[in-house]
């Protein structure tokens, strides 16, 4: 795809993953398990063949999806369970969920938890616009930041009506248009199946400029020594009191149990005008490298990499295969 999936950028989310499945299988082996490394290639015919054709029954699943088709992870995780191997992390249903954000954000919304307004809009329809500026656009069905931007945020119908028509250009697909919310960010990882436990809450700390959009965008998250790269610290535990923590970790658990069910979760969170956390995603499967905000987090519990990686790969053992 054009634009947007630019190809070095792209790259760094990708070499960032595969230090991922490195430091996974050096843990995995200090557990004293055997390891085989199972890279799948599209097309996705052939990634159900390599499945089939393994020999176990437990795979420690790191497969985020091909490059550009954010779908195929959902499809993986459907394979794994049709063919009755048990996987750590999430249900393909949950993986589908996380990259539908509108629907999401629905099913939260029906269920009582606060996230905010929002309204799927295209070129086309971007004139029945009825939520309050400031707002951000992102594509509905992505994940990893992309395609965000300080331009995302928007305060009037010209900049909107560009970024709907940029998103749509880039993306395909409507262009998932959000109220901004600008108080404190947090992660809470949830991990677990029915019993649930939570890790230390990190908080994204922004050091920008008036008139910079506080946004997580993609440049924050995977291009070093860009502006926004290194104007974002993440803290972990946040300097939070008991009661924020507290409804923080409600939350949290809130969504996993609602949208994500099994497995593990990051559910990111911004603080309203009211001091009442608001849900702008939950993400089944987040990133859990070694610099990752997981891993941060479990190594503020008190674990190892390797304890961390036991953990996860031990619910998959205790859970059935679907
Ligand atoms: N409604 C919102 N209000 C304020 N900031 C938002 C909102 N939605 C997203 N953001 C910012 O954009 C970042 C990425 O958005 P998110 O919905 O989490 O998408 P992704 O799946 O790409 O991580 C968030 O971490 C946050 O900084
Ligand atoms: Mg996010």
């Amino acid at each position: 795809m054009p634009g947007i999936y630019d190809e070095i950028g792209e790259q760094k989310a990708i070499l960032s993953i595969l230090e991922g499945v490195v430091a996974a299988h050096q843990s995995l082996e200090e557990l004293g398990y055997e390891v085989v490394r199972v890279p799948l290639l599209p097309p996705i015919e052939e990634a159900r063949e390599t499945l089939k054709a393994l020999d176990t029954d437990l795979v420690f699943n790191l497969f985020e999806g091909f490059d550009t088709r954010p779908k195929t992870e959902a499809a993986v995780a459907g394979m794994m369970a049709e063919m009755g191997f048990r996987y750590t992390g999430c249900s393909s249903a949950a993986l589908a969920l996380g990259l539908d954000k509108a629907k999401a954000k629905d099913l939260m919304r029906a269920h009582g938890i606060p996230t905010p307004e929002h309204q799927k809009l295209t070129p086309e329809t971007v004139d029945s616009f009825q939520l309050r500026f400031p707002c951000i656009v992102k594509p509905s069905g992505q994940d990893a930041s992309h395609g965000l931007s300080a331009n995302s945020v928007v305060s009037d119908q010209p900049s909107l009506e560009r970024q709907v028509a940029m998103v749509s250009r880039s993306f395909g697909g409507d262009a998932l248009v959000e109220e901004f919310v600008d108080g404190r960010e947090f992660n809470v990882t949830v991990m677990g199946h029915r019993k649930l436990a939570v890790l230390p809450i990190s908080e994204i700390l922004y050091d920008l400029p008036p008139g910079v959009p506080r946004v997580l965008t993609y440049a924050a998250k995977w291009e070093e020594d860009t502006f926004y790269f290194n104007r974002t610290k993440v803290a972990c535990p946040a300097e939070i009191n008991l009661e924020q923590s507290a409804m923080l970790y409600r939350t949290a658990e809130a969504v996993f149990r609602l949208l994500v069910k099994r497995g593990y979760a990051r559910v990111d969170m911004r603080l309203g005008e009211d001091g009442i956390p608001q849900v702008l995603e939950a993400n089944p499967n987040p990133d859990i490298t070694p610099g990752s905000g997981a891993a941060r987090q479990a190594a503020a519990a008190g674990m190892t990499y390797t304890q961390f990686v036991d953990r996860l790969l031990s619910m998959a053992m205790r859970k059935s295969a679907v």
